[in-house]
C-alpha cells in the first residue's frame, strides 16, 4: 500500500504497511511520536486525538480508530506539531500551564490538540468540544478556564501551515492500496468495484470498523475506503427534503440540520464527541443497523427515506423498511447506501436521547416523536424508538391510539398503555427492561407537554 501524506509538516509516503493499520499504533511504535496516547483503544477518550487537514478544513479525530489508508493526501499534526517549529508553547498550552489544567499529564496531549483544533475554527463551546476527551484527575474546570483563556489570542501562524500545503499533497495519484483493498473517486467506481467485491468490508468513518480491528482483531480483505467519493457527501436541498448523501459527517448533518430541525440538531450534539462526529457518516450510522443507532429512530420519525445502489440500479424505500430484525437489513449483496432524503422543515419533531452519561454515551433508550394536531386533532403521527427492540423501530400502536383522536392528556395516556403492545425491550448494562417501557411510555407524555410549551428539559432552570 502507498499512502502519503504531511505529518508535522513534512511530507511522508507509506509503503507496504497494512491499510487497516491505525494512526495511533502507527505514530507510536513506526515513528516514536508517543506524545499522541493510547487509552481505551476505541474511540471514548481522546487521548489519542490528532488534529486531520483536507480541503473540508481541520479537524479533531481520534487515531486510534483512524486507518492509515483514509490519510492519503491529508495533513496530520500531533501534539508534538502544535507548539511551533523554535518550540514555541500554542496559546493553549500556555494557557494549560497557567491554569494548572494538568495533574498526570496522561490525557494532556489529547486535551491540547482538541483545543488547539477548536482554537483554529474559532470554536468557543468548549464544553462540546472537550466532551470527547477524558480526564481521571485534574477535573475540567481548570481545563475549561484554559480554553476560555486561549480563545482571545491569535492563532499561530504555524498551524495556517498544513492547509496552504495541501494543494501540493493532494495533487497527484491517488492511495495505491494493497491487493484486496480500494480507494474509489467516486460512487460509479465503487459501484462497479463493489458489485465484483460483494463480501468486502465498506470503511467510511471507521468509528465502528475501527473497532472491530482494534478490539475484535479482526483481518478485513476486501476493503473499500470511501472517504474519496466525494459525490456521496453531498446536502442538497429540493422540494422541501434535504438529500444527504451517505458519507455525510456527522458534524456536517448536525450543521445542516441544527437551524432547520433544532431538536434534531440537539440530538446530534449528544452523538458520541466531537472527535466521532468528525469522522463517522450518516451512511454507515444507517447500515450498521444497531438497534441503539441515534440517527435511524429521528429520520424514521421525519418519514425519511433510504437510497440504495447496487451497480447501475438505485432503488428507494422507506427507512424503516430497511432494519428487518436484529442487524439483519434489506440490503442485498454488492449493494450499499448512497443517501438518505427526509423533509427539511417538521415543527413538531422532538428528539429525547435517554443515556447514563450525558455526553458522549450510547443511548439506553432514543425516542423520537412527530405529531400533527389540527383544529385539536391528531391528522398524523410517527413515533420511533431506538433501544426498545432489535431493530429502531416505529410505535404503531401508540400512532394509531393517536391518530383521528383529540390531542388531550387523555389520548396521549392512551397512546401510552397501547404502546406497551409496541415492544418487548431487553434489559441489559444500560438500562432494565421495565425501564425502557417506563421511560419510552413517559417520553410520549413529555412530548406532549413539550409541545404545549411547558418546560421538560432537566438542563434549563425556569424561575
Ligand atoms: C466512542 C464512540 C461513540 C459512539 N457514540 C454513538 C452515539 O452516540 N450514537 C450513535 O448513533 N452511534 C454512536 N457510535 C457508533 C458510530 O459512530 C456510528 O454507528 C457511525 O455513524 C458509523 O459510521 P461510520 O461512517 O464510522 O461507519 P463505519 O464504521 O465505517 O461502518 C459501519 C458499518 O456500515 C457499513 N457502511 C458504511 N458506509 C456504508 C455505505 N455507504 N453503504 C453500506 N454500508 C456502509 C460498514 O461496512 C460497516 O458495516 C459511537 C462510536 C464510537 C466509537
Ligand atoms: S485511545 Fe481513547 S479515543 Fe483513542
Ligand atoms: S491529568 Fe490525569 S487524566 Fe487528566
Amino acid at each position: 500500500m502507498t499512502v502519503a501524506f504531511l505529518l508535522n509538516g513534512t511530507p511522508v509516503r507509506i509503503e507496504g504497511e497494512a491499510p487497516t493499520r491505525t494512526l495511533l499504533d502507527w505514530l507510536r511504535e513506526a515513528r516514536g511520536l508517543t506524545g499522541t496516547k493510547e487509552g481505551c483503544n476505541e474511540g471514548d477518550c481522546g487521548a489519542c486525538t490528532v488534529m486531520v487537514t483536507d480541503a473540508e478544513g481541520s479537524k479533531a479525530l481520534n487515531a486510534c480508530i483512524l486507518f492509515l489508508a483514509q490519510l492519503h493526501g491529508k495533513a496530520v499534526r500531533t501534539v508534538e506539531g502544535v507548539s511551533g517549529p523554535e518550540g514555541q508553547m500554542h496559546p493553549v498550552q500556555a494557557a494549560m500551564v497557567a491554569h494548572h489544567g494538568s495533574q498526570c499529564g496522561f490525557c494532556t496531549p489529547g486535551f491540547v490538540v482538541s483545543m488547539a483544533v477548536a482554537h483554529l475554527n474559532g470554536a468557543r463551546d468548549h464544553d462540546d468540544q472537550l466532551a470527547g476527551n477524558l480526564c481521571r484527575c485534574t477535573g475540567y474546570a481548570p481545563i475549561i478556564r484554559a480554553a476560555e483563556a486561549a480563545a482571545s489570542e491569535a492563532v499561530p501562524e504555524w498551524m495556517h501551515a498544513d492547509q496552504l500545503s495541501l494543494p501540493q499533497i493532494s495533487s497527484g495519484v491517488r492511495g495505491q492500496t494493497a491487493p484486496g483493498a480500494f480507494s474509489p473517486r467516486d460512487s460509479d467506481e465503487l459501484a462497479e468495484w463493489y458489485v465484483a467485491n460483494p463480501d468486502a468490508v465498506l470503511v467510511a468513518g471507521a468509528t465502528d470498523v475501527g473497532l472491530w480491528v482494534t478490539k475484535q482483531l479482526r483481518e478485513l480483505r476486501p476493503v473499500a475506503f470511501l472517504g474519496g467519493v466525494d459525490d456521496l457527501k453531498g446536502i442538497e436541498v429540493q422540494g422541501g427534503q434535504l438529500h444527504v448523501g451517505a458519507c455525510v459527517t456527522i458534524s456536517a448533518l448536525r450543521d445542516a440540520v441544527a437551524e432547520r430541525l433544532p431538536s434534531f440538531g440537539e440530538l446530534l450534539r449528544r452523538y458520541a464527541s466531537v472527535q466521532v462526529r468528525n469522522a463517522a457518516t450518516i451512511g454507515g450510522n444507517i447500515a450498521n443497523g444497531s438497534p441503539i443507532g441515534d440517527g435511524p429512530p429521528a429520520l424514521i420519525a421525519l418519514g425519511a427515506t433510504l437510497h440504495l445502489r447496487r451497480g447501475d440500479e438505485m432503488r428507494s424505500l422507506p427507512l424503516e423498511d430497511f432494519f428487518l430484525e436484529y442487524r439483519k437489513q434489506d440490503r442485498k449483496p454488492g449493494e450499499f447506501v448512497a443517501g438518505v432524503s427526509f423533509p427539511e422543515f417538521a415543527p413538531a419533531l422532538r428528539c429525547y436521547k435517554i443515556s447514563k452519561r450525558f455526553d458522549q454515551d450510547i443511548s439506553a433508550v432514543c425516542g423520537c416523536f412527530n405529531v400533527t394536531a389540527e383544529g385539536g386533532v391528531v391528522r398524523a403521527a410517527r413515533i420511533a424508538f431506538g433501544g426498545m427492540a432489535g431493530v429502531p423501530k416505529r410505535a404503531s400502536l401508540a400512532e394509531a391510539a393517536l391518530v383521528g383522536q383529540e390531542w388531550t392528556e387523555a389520548t396521549v395516556d392512551g397512546a401510552a398503555e397501547a404502546m406497551a403492545g409496541d415492544f418487548a425491550p431487553l434489559s441489559d448494562m444500560r438500562a432494565s427492561a421495565g425501564y425502557r417501557m417506563l421511560t419510552a411510555q413517559n417520553l410520549l407524555r413529555r412530548y406532549f407537554h413539550d409541545l404545549n410549551g411547558v418546560p421538560v428539559s432537566v438542563l434549563e432552570v425556569s424561575p
